[in-house]
């Protein structure tokens, strides 16, 4: 690819300065999911892992399997807890210390009303005052960097705002902001003007979150917020997984990327049906990454209504192959929006 001298600076500049980082979706961005697509794609600097919760009992097993201290050694992954209770802070703090970790996140953004019912999430951003009594007993005992990821509130988009000032009296790693309210879930528009005023309030490294579906919607975000040099990637990776190395200036040509799908699909079948018992698991497991990936390509849409009705794996990998054997052609833009994928 021809690149012209102004544009090729730009890239380089951006290489230079942006650091992106691979949101965490539950149920597809897992363990797998995220070597897998260290190994095979570029471009993502940071993966952070899906929260989990660190009751006293239970959950323990699944826990370690998926912060397992090798893990860590290839990729940088952030843990993520989802807690609203210290002990389970000191708990999580000091299982990732003995494995190695030196980091982790705390989620103050899930939206799900089970979640947020419990004061868990985002559900925890209407109380400043338990917040800050939790960062006050928390954070002089932990032995890890502790970053945030948060909304603009649960109902109000003045929520954050009064948290903020709380946050910044706390030696916090970093903020990651997601500009929607806890009760839009994934739906409408993001708040960018709320993110500004945040901006300007947060003393802390800022990470922007939301939306970076294509090249254009990711530069844009970018003249507006210049002093952003942090992003979060979420759903638009999933659908298009060349998206970060786009950002970055090291775009493939298409032939290598059907084959590159086609291992990365092979990949994740394979540690499915590994780790999984029985392929009706295997093939919700893969419905789920398809329920994204199917944007990048031409006819996705009709590829995905065609694996969904296939009910039975084998059936399915049937119609996979048919559709991989006719060459099928990238869409060229993602012109995706966020509803797309609700
Ligand atoms: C199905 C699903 C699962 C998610 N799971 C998590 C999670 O475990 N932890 C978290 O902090 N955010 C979670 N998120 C939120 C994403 O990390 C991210 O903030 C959101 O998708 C917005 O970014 P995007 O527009 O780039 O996708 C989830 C989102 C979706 C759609």
């Amino acid at each position: 690819m021809c690149i012209g001298n102004e544009f090729g600076k730009r890239l380089d500049y951006m290489k230079s300065t942006s650091q992106l980082y691979l949101a965490p979706i539950q149920g597809v961005t897992n363990e797998g999911y995220q070597t897998i697509y260290h190994d095979l794609f570029s471009g993502i600097d940071c993966y952070v892992a899906p929260f989990v919760k660190v009751g006293m009992q239970g959950k323990r097993k699944n826990r370690k399997k998926a912060l397992l201290p090798e893990r860590n050694e290839k990729i940088r992954l952030i843990p993520q807890i989802l807690s609203n209770n210290v002990a389970e802070f000191l708990q999580f703090d000091q299982y990732l210390q003995d494995a190695g970790y030196q980091e982790f996140n705390w989620n103050l953004g899930c939206p799900m009303r089970m979640v947020t019912l419990k004061k868990r999430g985002a559900g925890l951003l209407p109380y400043p005052e338990q917040i800050e009594a939790m960062l006050d007993h928390i954070m002089p005992k932990i032995h890890c960097q502790m970053s945030v990821k948060v909304r603009l509130g649960l109902k109000h988009a003045d929520e954050l705002l009064t948290v903020l000032p709380i946050l910044n009296r706390f030696p916090i790693q970093m903020l990651i902001i997601h500009p929607r309210l806890g009760q839009q879930a994934y739906a409408g528009q993001v708040d960018l003007q709320a993110f500004e005023e945040c901006l300007r309030t947060a003393k802390h490294s800022v990470v922007y979150n939301g939306d970076i579906f294509n090249l254009e919607s990711f530069r844009a975000l970018q003249k507006r917020f210049p002093q952003i040099k942090h992003w979060m990637l979420g759903r638009g990776v999933l659908a298009n997984p060349f998206l970060p190395a786009q950002i970055k200036g090291e775009d493939k040509d298409k032939s290598e990327k059907l084959e590159m799908i086609m291992r990365f699909h092979a990949a994740m079948a394979a540690q499915y049906e590994e780790k999984l018992s029985g392929p009706a698991h295997v093939l919700d497991k893969l419905l789920a990454i398809w329920f994204y990936l199917h944007h990048v390509f031409a006819d996705g849409a009709a590829l995905y209504r065609q694996l969904k009705k296939a009910k039975k794996y084998e059936v399915y990998k049937a119609r996979l192959d048919h559709f991989y054997s006719t060459t099928p052609p990238l869409r060229e833009h993602l012109n995706i929006v966020s509803e797309d994928f609700i």
